[in-house]
């Protein structure tokens, strides 16, 4: 099982033009080894890392505006230039994301350019929502396979290793703030959090 993951990873890395060698490992501690209180902190962390603004910047709500946070920004505002992604969430319904934020060179070293990806930069689904809202909320949100696409926490971990939105926002350049653990340690936190029966402070 490991070993199919792990190559499905790589494969997509290549896929996407992704050196193998910075995919993370997806290797899932043993089912009933992660206790209650050791899945509450690795969920510490993943809130950690979902409510720093490069993940909740793009994970925002119905009204389809990208946040602007973070110490390279300032105040905390909405995206500048009146952006709304519309209910397509890319920019479709008026100015695409990908008119300013898809890859021509790598601008991630200018400060204050669009940050840019191999891949269509684009808001998170309105059921990600993340800006603004409290660790519980979150832990229940991304637990709920009505409203994390029907994923179990293997499926969740695979994502974000291959995603490459997360790969930029642990290298974001230009001044930014990466966000916080390393994506390996994420996907662990993931794991751990998964093997121990997605713990949510509430329970
Ligand atoms: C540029 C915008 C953008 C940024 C920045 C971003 N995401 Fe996302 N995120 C998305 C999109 C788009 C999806 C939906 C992709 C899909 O379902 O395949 C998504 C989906 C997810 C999901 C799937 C679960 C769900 O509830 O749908 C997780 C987990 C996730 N992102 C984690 C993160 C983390 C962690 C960070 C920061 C390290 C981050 N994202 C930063 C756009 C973003
Ligand atoms: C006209 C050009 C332009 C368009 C179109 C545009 N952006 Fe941006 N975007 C920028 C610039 C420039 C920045 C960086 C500003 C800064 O760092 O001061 C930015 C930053 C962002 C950030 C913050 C990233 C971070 O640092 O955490 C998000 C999120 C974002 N844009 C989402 C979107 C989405 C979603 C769309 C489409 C609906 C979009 N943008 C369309 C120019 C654009």
């Amino acid at each position: 099982m490991k070993h199919v993951l792990i190559a499905g990873a790589l494969a997509l890395g290549a896929q996407m033009g992704f050196a193998a060698g910075e995919n993370a490992v997806i290797d899932p501690p043993a089912e009933g080894s992660v206790s209650r209180e050791d899945g509450l902190s690795a969920w510490s962390r993943i809130y950690e890392v979902a409510s720093h603004p490069r993940c909740s910047n793009c994970h925002v709500g119905a009204d389809n505006i990208p946040m602007w946070s973070g110490p390279s920004y300032g105040k905390t505002r909405p995206h500048g230039m009146a952006i709304n992604a519309g209910e397509s969430r890319i920019g479709a319904e008026t100015l695409l994301c990908a008119t300013c934020h898809a890859v021509r060179e790598s601008l991630n070293d200018v400060p204050h350019a669009a940050p840019q990806v191999a891949m269509d930069w684009q808001l998170a689904p309105v059921e990600a929502e993340w800006f603004g809202k409290s660790s519980v909320e979150i832990c229940n949100q991304l637990r709920d396979p009505e409203r994390n696409g029907g994923r179990g926490f293997l499926e969740l971990a695979e994502h974000l290793d291959h995603d490459l939105i997360l790969h930029w926002a642990w290298n974001p350049g230009g001044g930014r703030e990466a966000a916080p653990y390393s994506l390996q340690e994420h996907v662990n936190d993931m794991l751990a959090w998964g093997v121990a029966g997605f713990p949510c402070e509430n329970d």
